[in-house]
């Protein structure tokens, strides 16, 4: 399928500043978009609330950017059961998230969409994800949707892109962690400088472990951190990052939207 190319800013590229029909003839050319995907969850005791999805819709808006491919809005809601032990937390449980992203992949199925890019900012959604991925194949086909054969759905996580892992690795070593790491907060600083407020030195963070229900995650990771040091994190590493999440996903979105 055609892939539009860059574009000089986000309005063209938003789905929610899109009418129908400039829709209806953006999917005689390309039938691919770009899904963001985050959580509402505790960051640790300096980082946001909002930290996954925020980052997930830059991330998001950036391949959009540089390749033309419609940008959803970002689902700010993921699933999130284990942090429910701190306040803001809000959580889909996964058989919410499983029908949620079930409902969005045949919404835009049944309008002709045949490559749903998800742009994911939580790892606690990736199973969940699958699984309606799975499901959503199977709909299409028992509900005979003329794009059921053609359907693909994609979840990419940015913080595991190769480039970005890489970076992480060598800004932080050991100190990245598991949770509130400080390349996601690095990001976050980026994007919304009133954050770097929260910024200041923490005690050293519970190691990296298991991850059960909200109550033993509270009790194993006491301030929401899982090994990391989120007061390495600058708002110029968050740039970097942020650069190189884009060209990774991008290369990956092109070879998506071509591929059988
Ligand atoms: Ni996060």
């Amino acid at each position: 399928m055609a892939i539009p190319g860059p574009v000089e800013n986000d309005t063209s590229i938003r789905l929610d500043l899109r009418s129908w029909n400039e829709v209806e003839d953006y999917l005689h050319s390309c039938k691919g978009i770009i899904l963001p995907i985050g959580s509402t969850e505790q960051h640790g005791p300096t980082g946001a609330i909002g930290t996954d999805a925020i980052t997930a819709e830059a991330v998001a808006l950036e391949v959009g950017l540089r390749t033309g491919v419609l940008v959803g809005p970002v689902q700010p809601f993921g699933m999130a059961e284990h942090h429910l032990g701190f306040p803001g937390t809000i959580s889909l449980k996964p058989s919410t998230l499983l029908a949620v992203i079930h409902d969005l992949v045949l919404s835009l199925a049944g309008h002709g969409f045949e490559r749903i890019y998800f742009i994911n900012g939580h790892g606690g959604n990736i199973a969940t994800a699958k699984a309606a991925f799975a499901q959503s194949y199977g709909t299409a086909k028992s509900i005979g949707l003329p794009v059921a054969s053609k359907l693909r759905c994609k979840f990419v996580s940015w913080f595991m892109a190769p480039s970005v892992f890489r970076e992480a690795r060598k800004l932080y070593g050991d100190r990245e962690g598991q949770h509130a790491t400080p390349s996601e907060i690095a990001l976050t600083f980026h994007l919304e400088p009133s954050l770097l407020q929260k910024k200041r030195p923490l005690p050293a963070p519970a190691p990296s472990g298991a991850i059960n229900g909200p109550d033993d995650f509270r009790r194993r990771y006491p301030d929401g951190r899982m090994g990391s040091d989120p007061f390495l994190a600058s708002p110029q590493d968050g740039a970097s990052l942020l650069n190189k999440a884009a060209t990774d996903l991008t290369e990956d979105l092109v070879a998506f939207l071509e591929g059988q």
